[in-house]
């Protein structure tokens, strides 16, 4: 579509992003209220760009033809949703997903998301969500896939798959370096070396970009006393030019003018100016583009020609999204009554609720053998752990755990039973969005609970709810087993249920460190060694001068890569086919797993690498590569990896990505507390 033609207040309209809601309200006979507060005509409202926050395709195709019949521009609207975990049938949040280790699964679940959201009206998903997180108390750690770059980067190119697949056009966000809030205090200030920036926070936004997604998100935060809208640098030198990122750019909600807030700038003009300029193409929710930009381009602070580019990409998205000739795309109420919730979802929710499930600790209680159980704790029966960000999920929709127990066992909770079931930990708004915590403790109250029914002789199954790591310390003392149930969507109890009574083998893995204290975050698995070398200590123990705290011991209680199984799998025989590598070259490592218990499995195979000594010191361990592996009982399977150099590389500096001549060490584990090691030179 050629761009001629339109006038500037066309243009800036459709660079701007409104929420649903104030192009109803827009109806209204005159401009007052909610309209009246974002400072536009109503004739900019219906030249409106995109809508974001509508429910359903009656209400998308209201907002279309609304804006169709009363636009000068006649450019179709489009439409935008967080589609984080599932649309009308809800998954596992995105952080227990991960867990799962399974691309196909994961790939599989963005389609279906997919699927039903196009059905409802929506043409693009925010999402993913590939920030790095170290710290639990920052409540957004369940829309990301936790603490690993290499992680985050193949599991948000998954959802890029998927949610294509299924339809929807993608956006990554939240470029950059969201994650970082400082004291894991929502929206806070990043602060952070090129060190951290190049090789731990930017890594997965570059990977996912091999997927060519339609959008990328630019965040909130300031990063080094500069917000990210106003960071030419970031936006314009490393994205556009040194990434050649050519999709569209878009700013978080509100996120252009909050750069007054932050004391960057002191007018919503200066907003505009500084954001138009970095190719920010269109503004979420703010109006500074449509109510400044005309004055700023008489003053010659924005030129015209780059309004068009910005407005070329936004056309070129709508044409992507097929919109000149069908704007309603797949919009369709009847058959989203067919669709939505259909067993085929559910079937897959309930298998991607399985695979999310971390056994965290075992003494042999289960599976449960019996089926005389004792279900007590407050998310029981409780229908509000849908999980934040469910987009249009009911809570009435869910499995609860009593539901899933009676479902499989035909029999309901017997309070003198030996097997005691405590479902606890949070409900869906304790994480999400604002949702940040300064203290990560279980609540004192279940502690109790469960160390009353230990006392009394029982054997006790903890069930726990969260959207981030919670701190375990004090009940894992009391608990035979738990199980790590984060918010598993729609099938949570069925699920639940298939596990605690062995139907289903659980195989998730950790993929955020669990802190034993809060105190200890941020914590993270690829850290560095400090001076005083890697000694452990605790108070009793203490060796003066390490880098231990007094009161607990430094590590995780549960760490990176951690998660149990009802059989045993053992490492054995690793064989790397050379013992140096050059540049450009691979070595293969060949290892033997093996099931060594009694039922089948899935295990996650991890391999983990550690450049010993480096002109820029690295991490301990890294994680490069898994496989994720079926064996039946007694079975053995030789897997292999393929290591080459540039899995050894990291940035020296922003502009220098190299490895270096040396010794590595080559670690494989299944759990991320063991690990066979081998020693590889790079020469
Ligand atoms: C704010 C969130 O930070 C972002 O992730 C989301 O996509 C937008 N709101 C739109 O809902």
């Amino acid at each position: 579509m050629k761009i001629k033609g339109f006038t500037i207040h066309e243009k800036l309209a459709q660079l701007s992003q409104i929420p649903a809601v104030f192009i109803k309200s827009n109806t209204a006979s005159n401009n007052t209220g909610e309209v009246s507060e974002l400072g536009v005509t109503k004739q900019s409202l219906y030249n409106t760009g995109s809508v974001l926050n509508f429910y359903g395709a009656d209400e998308m195709k209201e907002i279309s033809d609304l804006c169709f019949e009363n636009s000068t521009s006649k450019i179709p609207v489009i439409f935008m949703h967080d589609v984080i975990h599932g649309f009308k049938t809800i998954y596992p949040i995105p952080l227990a997903l991960g867990g799962s280790f399974d691309i196909n699964m994961i790939e599989e679940v963005s389609e279906m998301a997919a699927r039903e959201a196009v059905l409802g009206g929506v043409q693009v998903t925010f999402a993913p969500m590939v920030d790095l997180v170290r710290d639990a108390r920052w409540g957004r750690v369940m829309e990301s896939t936790g603490e690993d770059p290499f992680l985050n980067g193949v599991f948000g190119k998954a959802q890029i798959r998927g949610y294509r697949r299924g339809g929807l056009l993608t956006c990554v966000k939240h470029f950059a370096c969201y994650g970082q809030a400082e004291a894991g205090r929502e929206y806070n200030t990043t602060d952070m070396s090129d060190n951290a920036l190049y090789n731990f926070y930017l890594p997965a936004y570059k990977t996912c970009l091999e997927e060519n997604p339609e959008m990328v998100m630019t965040s909130f935060n300031l990063l080094n006393g500069v917000p990210v809208n106003g960071r030419k640098d970031l936006l314009i030198d490393l994205l556009r030019k040194k990434w050649k990122y050519d999709g569209v750019l878009i700013s978080d909600y509100n996120g252009v003018v909050e750069m007054v807030n932050h004391g960057y700038v002191s007018s919503h003009k200066e907003c505009a100016e500084i954001a138009v300029n970095n190719q920010i193409d269109i503004e979420m929710y703010s109006t500074s583009y449509m109510r400044c930009v005309p004055e700023l381009i008489k003053e010659k602070k924005i030129k015209t020609k780059t309004i068009n580019a910005l407005l070329k990409r936004v056309i070129a998205l709508k044409e992507k999204a097929n919109l000149f000739k069908d704007r309603y795309g797949k919009a369709d109420a009847e058959k989203s009554k067919e669709i939505w919730l259909c067993d085929e979802h559910r079937e897959l929710a309930r298998k991607a609720a399985e695979k999310s499930i971390v056994l965290l600790k075992n003494n042999g209680v289960l599976p449960l053998s019996s089926d005389d159980y004792c279900l007590l704790g407050d998310r029981a029966d409780d229908y509000d752990v849908l999980g934040s960000w469910a987009c249009i999920g009911d809570k009435k929709d869910l499995v609860t755990v009593k539901e899933g127990l009676l479902n499989l066992t035909s029999k309901h909770s017997n309070d003198n039973a030996e097997n005691v079931i405590m479902c606890i930990g949070e409900t869906s708004d304790m994480s999400g969005e604002g949702s940040s915590k300064a203290n990560l403790d279980i609540n004192p109250d279940d502690v109790l609970l469960a160390r009353k029914m230990k006392e009394q002789g029982k054997k006790v199954t903890a069930v726990v709810f969260a959207g981030r790591p919670l701190v375990l310390t004090e009940l894992e003392q009391y608990c035979d087993a738990i199980l790590y149930a984060w918010m598993l969507g729609v099938e949570s109890g069925n699920a639940i249920a298939n596990v605690l009574f062995g139907k289903v083998n659980p195989s998730a893995k950790l993929t955020m460190s669990f802190p034993r204290a809060t105190g200890q975050c941020p914590i993270y698995y690829n850290h560095f060694s400090t001076g005083k070398g890697e000694r452990d200590g605790n108070k009793s123990q203490i060796k003066n001068y390490c880098s231990c705290y007094q009161d607990i011991e430094k590590t995780p209680l549960y760490p990176f890569g951690y998660g149990l199984s009802y059989t045993t799998f053992e490492l054995s025989n690793p064989v790397l086919s050379d013992e140096t590598i050059k540049k450009d070259e691979k070595v293969v490592l060949k290892v033997l797993i093996s099931n060594k218990g009694k039922v089948a499995g899935e295990e996650v195979v991890q391999l983990y690498i550690h450049d010993k000594y480096c002109s820029v010191v690295r991490p301990v361990k890294e994680l490069k590569a898994f496989q994720k592996v079926f064996l039946k009982e007694g079975e053995s399977k030789e897997i292999s990896f393929d290591i080459s150099e540039s899995m050894l590389r990291y940035y020296l500096n922003p502009d220098k990505y190299i490895s270096e001549v040396g010794e590595f060490e080559i670690m494989v584990s299944c759990d991320g507390l063991h690990f066979i090691s081998l020693r590889l030179e790079r020469i």
